[in-house]
């Protein structure tokens, strides 16, 4: 059974949680939440709470946490189409018209959805290779230094500027507006007009070629830089990777696979000759994208930039692998190039010499957690301890374990032995007590993630936050991820938690939410809260843009000796805006 967002989204909007909870836990009120003894694990006094108005419970000992899905799903040991089954008849919903979508049997509806993007993909392919109206999208693809042959291999294609103009001409091939308002082609409020104009259109294939959804890039600046399909009866994100169906054959062959970042990664690579290659949706790598991966190849090469963002994604992919059993290695490109600009700027040589000595992962992340901890201190060891140690719990090979335990005693001078025997208490702590030091660590969270956390918990405000910011100001990789799916919801018109939490691809993130949206943080002047956090977010940016200035400045002045005048007037620039924001929050 697959379930659109939609529906998930009337079922949870009609569930009482208070309701559903109460027939297992006694709840007393507290304040705005519940609270009781928790069912999933032993305790005398409660930490286990209900926040009815979100639909979320959570256990601040346990930390177990979640929906009435998976309530459901822990306490009756139910499966997702279960509890949405059981939900829906409660609700007085009928799920019977998904009974038989699936993976295996394709409903008329499905195919029907499906012979459509095929056809749409190749009328804007012909619109882009030989229409009037495609002559600006050529020259922009040109621009970037996408060959013809990409161009076609990829199925490249261009929207036009007028957002009635694909509604008008369905609709005059006899598609039914109720049927189009289910294909993810159109707007969800204004049904008539296209989620895609004046785009570069980038076709996302099934792994058996066929079109299941859609990208589009604007030519040029501007926001939001890609729109992507949102989830149909025959597209859901975190379980397609862009370039599978032509990566397919080649990982097998191969024995391994690169992930990079974006479409036009994918497609750089592809000019350069390499066909290994796929890129998640817009999203982190997600644990089915690696399994599918998994499945092809035992190997997986990460391809990042070397800023911040791009180490904290490479760190996260590395986890996903893991827990699948691939084996993970990285490259960290010069500069803070991708793919695709290394291959413009210096060719494909270049591109190929920066893919000749991937590093393995653990190594990778072991020197950057040390990079960044005082290992001549026992909190930095301990801190070290609490990053590290849940990477080693995914593994399941005792040799690779052992290896791994010795990297670490070297690193921190210390006996194996000793770092062994840290290791197995860590693991037997874990085992009688869930709650382990390191979930208590890593609790601290950005100041971005808080923001949009607290926008989360309080919706209405997200206007006031994407108003002031966009996706690329963030530089938490969870933040970033959040920022996206609120900016999608807000494009399709549909705000539900739920519909979130179940996108989410980061397990921990989803935790934190739970944590934070559960506590009464946000209750409380959430608009103050929230506009003091956008000044933060904003007030951090700057300050590192004004590094990144620092740094630049620093390094023309030793290499040519003079000054640069527009550095200067930039540093200054930053310099005043970040003294006007402090004024305003101090
Ligand atoms: P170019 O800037 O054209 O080179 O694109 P890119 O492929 O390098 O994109 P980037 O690395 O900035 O982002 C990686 C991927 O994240 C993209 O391919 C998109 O799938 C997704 N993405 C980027 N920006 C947005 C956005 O504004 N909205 C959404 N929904 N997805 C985005
Ligand atoms: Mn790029």
């Amino acid at each position: 059974m697959f379930l659109p967002d939609e529906v998930i989204k009337e079922i949870s909007d009609r569930t009482d949680m208070e309701q559903l909870v109460g027939r297992y836990v006694s709840l007393q009120r507290a304040g705005s939440r519940l609270k009781g003894l928790c069912p999933f694990h032993h305790e005398k006094t409660p930490s286990f709470t209900v926040s009815p108005d979100m639909g979320v419970f959570y256990c601040f000992g346990c930390k177990k946490g979640g929906n009435a899905f998976t309530f459901l799903m822990e306490m009756e040991k139910m499966t997702f189409p279960e509890a949405a089954e059981y939900l829906a008849r409660e609700a007085g919903i009928s799920l019977d018209e998904y009974k038989h979508t699936g993976d295996f049997q394709g409903s008329s509806e499905r195919q029907q959805i499906a012979d459509l993007y095929d056809k749409v993909a190749d009328m804007l392919h012909y619109i882009l290779l030989s229409k009037p109206e495609g002559k600006a999208a050529r020259k922009y693809l040109d621009s970037r230094g996408v060959t013809p042959e990409m161009v076609e291999k990829f199925r490249l294609g261009f929207m036009p500027d007028d957002r009635t103009w694909l509604y008008n001409f369905l609709i005059r091939k006899h598609y039914s507006p109720e049927f189009l308002s289910k294909t993810g082609l159109f707007s969800a409020k204004y049904p008539k007009i296209s989620l895609f104009t004046g785009r570069v259109m980038f076709p996302v294939c099934s792994k058996h070629g066929n079109v299941i959804a859609l990208g589009g890039r604007i030519m040029g600046d501007g926001q939001p830089k890609y729109i992507n399909s949102p989830e149909t009866l025959i597209f859901k994100k975190g379980e397609e990777l862009f370039g599978l169906n032509i990566a397919m054959l080649a990982m097998r062959k191969a024995g391994f696979c690169y992930v990079v970042e974006g479409y036009m990664d994918v497609i750089a690579m592809n000019q350069a000759g390499i066909e290994n290659v796929v890129a998640p949706l817009g999203t982190a790598l997600t644990d089915h994208q690696a399994g599918i991966i998994k499945r092809n190849a035992g190997r997986v090469v990460l391809l990042f930039d070397g800023d911040a963002a791009g180490v904290k994604a490479a760190e996260r992919g590395t986890f996903i692998c893991e827990a699948q059993d691939l084996i993970c290695e990285i490259i960290k490109l010069p500069g803070n190039a991708d793919p695709a600009e290394i291959l413009k700027k210096n060719g494909p040589d270049s591109l190929h010499n920066c893919l000749k000595y991937p590093i393995n992962c653990f190594d990778f992340i072991l020197e950057n957690y040390c990079q960044n901890l005082d290992l001549t201190r026992f909190q930095g060891i301990a801190a070290l301890y609490g990053k590290i140690f849940p990477l080693l719990d995914l593994t399941d090979s005792e040799v690779r374990r052992e290896q791994r335990l010795k990297a670490i005693a070297d690193k921190i001078n210390a006996d194996y032995r000793s770092v062994y025997n840290d290791y197995y208490k860590h693991k037997g702590g874990m085992d009688q007590n869930y709650t382990g030091a390191m979930a208590v660590q890593d609790n601290k969270i950005s100041s971005e993630l808080y923001l949009l956390i607290a926008v989360l918990a309080n919706y209405k405000y997200f206007d006031m936050v994407r108003s002031e910011l966009s996706a690329d100001d963030f530089y938490d990789s969870k933040a970033k991820e959040l920022f996206i799916e609120l900016e999608e919801c807000y494009r399709n018109r549909v705000f539900s938690r739920d519909v979130i939490l179940q996108h989410l691809t980061d397990g921990k993130l989803r935790e934190i939410i739970l944590e934070k949206t559960s506590s009464d943080e946000f209750n409380l002047n959430p608009e103050t809260i929230i506009r003091d956090s956008i000044r933060n977010v904003r007030l951090n940016n700057l300050i590192m843009k004004r590094q990144k200035v620092e740094r630049l400045l620093k390094k023309e002045v030793s290499e040519h000796g003079d000054v640069p005048e527009e550095l200067i007037s930039e540093k200054a620039y930053y310099d005043k805006e970040i003294e006007n924001l402090k004024g305003m929050l101090s």
